[in-house]
């Protein structure tokens, strides 16, 4: 992927994180998520007074995505922080990457770590998940 390219997904990853909703643990995510047909999709932490309600900025985005007909994605950027803390890589939790794993193939699929638009990493899906369980352990 071209560096503007991963840049303007940070950024737009950014953006997400100024919507996010999270008054109770005060740590923000966003995430921007690629499809293969070149649409984006942002998403971010949504948290409730019932904690196990909440939901992760990464399965916003996939969830958004598949609701709008489109379930075949290429990348995500993702950033978090917390309130008042220093910006530091945020990687997803296992059940987004359980998430990610029902659409992504796991040997292609790109996750985009960021503390800023220069400051990143790019990890397969299968380095976070290695022998994740998908859809095909069922047949
Ligand atoms: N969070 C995400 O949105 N994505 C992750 O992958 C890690 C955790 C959110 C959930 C919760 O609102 C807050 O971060 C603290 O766990």
């Amino acid at each position: 992927m071209e560096k503007e390219h991963v840049a303007d997904m940070i950024g737009n990853a950014f953006q997400a994180m100024e919507h996010s909703y999270a008054p109770y643990s005060k740590f923000h995510v966003g995430a921007y998520l690629k499809t293969k047909q070149g649409h984006y999709y942002s998403g971010c932490n949504v948290e409730n007074a019932s904690f196990s309600v909440t939901n992760c900025a990464e399965r916003t985005a996939i969830f958004k995505a598949v609701s709008e007909g489109e379930k075949e994605f290429e990348s995500i950027a993702i950033v978090g922080r917390a309130e008042g803390g220093k910006i530091d890589f945020c990687p997803p939790c296992g059940v987004c990457l359980q998430a990610m794993m029902e659409f992504c193939d796991p040997e292609k699929f790109q996750v985009i770590l960021a503390k800023s638009e220069k400051e990143y990493k790019i990890l397969l899906l299968k380095d976070l998940l290695p022998m994740g369980f998908g859809t095909e352990n069922l047949e």
